[in-house]
């Protein structure tokens, strides 16, 4: 008989506390220890997390500014799928999105499947080992397969694009003249790099919002 599970998802279907659990018992038990307010942090994280599973694994504020800027007529890409897409899929008219893991490629169709949601070219690419060798330069992964999606479509297509998967840089730059003058560039983890000016978005762009926490931010950039 066949079976109703769905594709086991360790990050969302996990509970709370059992993830609570995973963070205390790894490798960062003593830093986080000997720093409490990050690790606050990253409990609030996750608590928000497993109680929003079907919107993007953004910082709340973002989502909140997204939910009443971005419009239903609007074409968007990502890299990343998850709980973005769909929240996406529901809210526009197209959603272009990119991924390498099968299992959560299985997982994220299930979730749009069951909502019915047919607006959703998710796309399963998968990266060359290879490419994760920190010996690789930044060109080869801009090269790469997952990388140049986007280059399928023309300039100035998209009204948004959110960055959330590999290779962000190189995903920004690939990214820059497929926005349409208007258009969101979203960036999750924008705090991985010590400034924003590191990540070679257009100084001209404006950063219309940037929230988050020690532990996790996200930056939205529209392009001018
Ligand atoms: C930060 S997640 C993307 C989240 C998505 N954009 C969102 O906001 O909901 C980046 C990648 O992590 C991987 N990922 C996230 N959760 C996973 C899980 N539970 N199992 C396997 N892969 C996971 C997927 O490959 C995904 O593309």
């Amino acid at each position: 008989m066949a079976s109703n599970k769905r594709p086991s998802d360790p990050r969302i279907e996990k509970s709370f506390c059992k993830r609570l659990l995973t963070v205390l018992f790894s490798g960062r038990t003593f830093y986080l220890l000997s720093h409490p307010l990050e690790a606050f942090s990253i409990c609030a994280d996750r608590w928000w997390e497993s109680r929003h599973k079907d919107c993007p694994l953004l910082v709340p504020t973002v989502i909140e500014f997204l939910g009443h800027t971005i419009q239903p007529d609007w074409t968007g890409f990502e890299w990343g799928s998850g709980g973005s897409t769909v929240w996406f899929a529901e809210r526009t008219k197209h959603v272009t999105s990119v991924e390498d893991n099968s299992d959560w490629h299985r997982y994220v169709n299930s979730r749009l499947a069951e909502k019915c949601l047919n607006n959703v070219d998710l796309r399963l690419t998968r990266i060359d080992p290879a490419l994760s060798d920190e010996c690789t330069s930044s060109d080869q992964r801009a090269r790469s397969v997952y990388v140049r999606q986007i280059s399928d479509f023309r300039d100035e297509f998209f009204d948004y694009v959110l960055v959330d998967g590999h290779f962000r840089e190189e995903c920004i730059r690939a990214a820059i003249g497929k926005l349409k003058v208007g258009g969101l560039l979203i960036l999750d983890d924008s705090l991985w790099l010590p400034t924003l000016d590191g990540w070679g978005v257009p100084e001209d762009w404006e950063i219309v919002c940037h929230a988050g926490s020690l532990t996790k931010q996200t930056t939205v950039w529209q392009r001018r």
